[in-house]
C-alpha cells in the first residue's frame, strides 16, 4: 500500500469534493495539530484536515474542548498550515468564539482565514448555529457544519453520548443537517449518530456529508490523529478505530533511551565528536601553562 507521490496531487477544492461525492468516491478527512502530524496525513494523501478543538485534549491536556482559546488554536493551525500542501484545510471556531452574533462569528472566522490560512471554518450544532453559518458563508469563508454529538454542547446533550437514538432527537439531527445545508456550509460532520439515522438523512443530502461514527453511509470518514495512530491515553471512543499503538511504541524508545543513559551506554563513540590529537595536544598545554602560572584553573 503506498500514498500517492506528493508531487502527482493537486490541492483539494471545495469543487474536488463536491465531485468526489457525485462520483462516491469516498472523502478521508483526519485531525492534526501540529507540523509532524501536518507532514504525515500529506504524505498519506489525505483529502481534509481539521485542526479540531479536540486538541483541547489530544495535545493541550484540558479535559474538555470547552476551555482551549482562539489564540491557542490559531497558533495549531499555523503550524498544520506550514505542514500541508494538497488537503484541504479546515480550522475549527472554539466554544465561545462565534455564539453570540453574526458579527463575532464572521470576525473569529476571518482570524482562522487570514492569520492562520485555513481554508474554511467549522462550528458545531443547529438552532443559532445555522444563522452564523450563513452570515460567515456570506463574507466570503467556506463553513463546515457539525451535527449529532457536538462536543462543544455536551453537557446540554447529557454527555458523549450517541445522538438521534429517538424519533424526536433523530428529527432534530435531520433538521439541524438540512438547516445547515440550506445555509451554505460546503459540507457537515455528523458525529455520533445510528447508521439507520444518517442513512434517512443521507438521502436528503447534497453536500458531502464526512460521519464520526456515523455508520458506513456517509461521502467520507473523519477521526481524531491521536486515536487512530493510538497516542492519546484517555477515553477512545466506540468509533474509534486504532491502526498503529503509537504511544506504546513512544514510552518504549524513550524509556529504552533512559536505560541507556543510566547505564552509560549512551552516547556510544558514534554519537560523540572529536578534535584532531594536534589541538587535543595543544589544549592541554595551554591548561598546564596556566596552572602552572597561576597555580590554579584561572580561564
Ligand atoms: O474537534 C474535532 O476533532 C472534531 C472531529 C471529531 C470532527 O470536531
Amino acid at each position: 500500500m503506498s500514498a500517492t507521490p506528493r508531487d502527482a496531487r493537486k490541492p483539494v477544492t471545495l469543487t474536488k469534493l463536491a465531485e468526489m461525492r457525485a462520483l462516491g468516491e469516498p472523502i478521508v478527512m483526519v485531525t492534526a495539530y501540529d507540523h509532524p502530524s501536518a507532514e504525515v496525513v500529506e504524505a498519506a494523501g489525505v483529502d481534509m484536515v481539521l485542526v479540531g478543538d479536540s486538541a483541547a485534549m489530544t495535545v493541550l491536556g484540558y479535559d474538555s474542548t470547552v476551555p482551549v482559546t482562539i489564540e491557542e488554536l490559531l497558533m495549531l493551525c499555523r503550524a498544520v498550515r506550514r505542514g500541508l500542501r494538497t488537503p484541504l484545510l479546515v480550522g475549527d471556531l472554539p466554544f465561545g468564539s462565534y455564539e453570540a452574533s453574526d458579527e463575532q462569528a464572521i470576525a473569529t472566522s476571518q482570524r482562522f482565514v487570514k492569520e492562520a490560512g485555513c481554508d474554511a471554518v467549522k462550528l458545531e450544532g443547529g438552532g443559532a448555529s445555522v444563522q452564523r453559518a450563513r452570515a460567515i458563508v456570506g463574507a466570503g469563508i467556506p463553513v463546515m457544519g457539525h451535527v449529532g454529538l457536538t462536543p462543544q454542547s455536551a453537557v446540554a446533550l447529557g454527555g458523549y453520548r450517541a445522538q438521534g437514538r429517538t424519533a424526536e432527537r433523530a428529527r432534530q439531527v435531520m433538521q439541524d443537517a438540512l438547516d445547515l445545508q440550506a445555509a451554505g456550509c460546503f459540507a457537515i460532520v455528523f458525529e455520533a449518530i445510528p447508521s439507520e439515522v444518517t442513512d434517512e438523512v443521507m438521502a436528503r443530502m447534497e453536500i458531502p456529508v464526512i460521519g464520526i461514527g456515523a455508520g458506513p453511509s456517509t461521502d467520507g470518514q473523519v477521526l481524531v490523529y491521536h486515536d487512530l495512530l493510538g497516542i492519546y491515553a484517555g477515553h477512545k471512543p466506540k468509533f474509534a478505530k486504532r491502526w498503529a499503538d503509537l504511544r506504546a511504541e513512544m514510552v518504549r524508545g524513550v524509556a529504552a533511551y533512559a536505560e541507556e543513559v543510566r547505564t552509560r551506554t549512551f552516547p556510544a563513540p558514534e554519537h560523540c565528536y572529536s578534535i584532531p590529537p594536534e589541538e587535543l595536544d595543544r589544549l592541554r598545554e595551554h591548561a598546564r601553562e596556566r596552572e602552572d602560572a597561576a597555580g590554579a584553573y584561572d580561564w
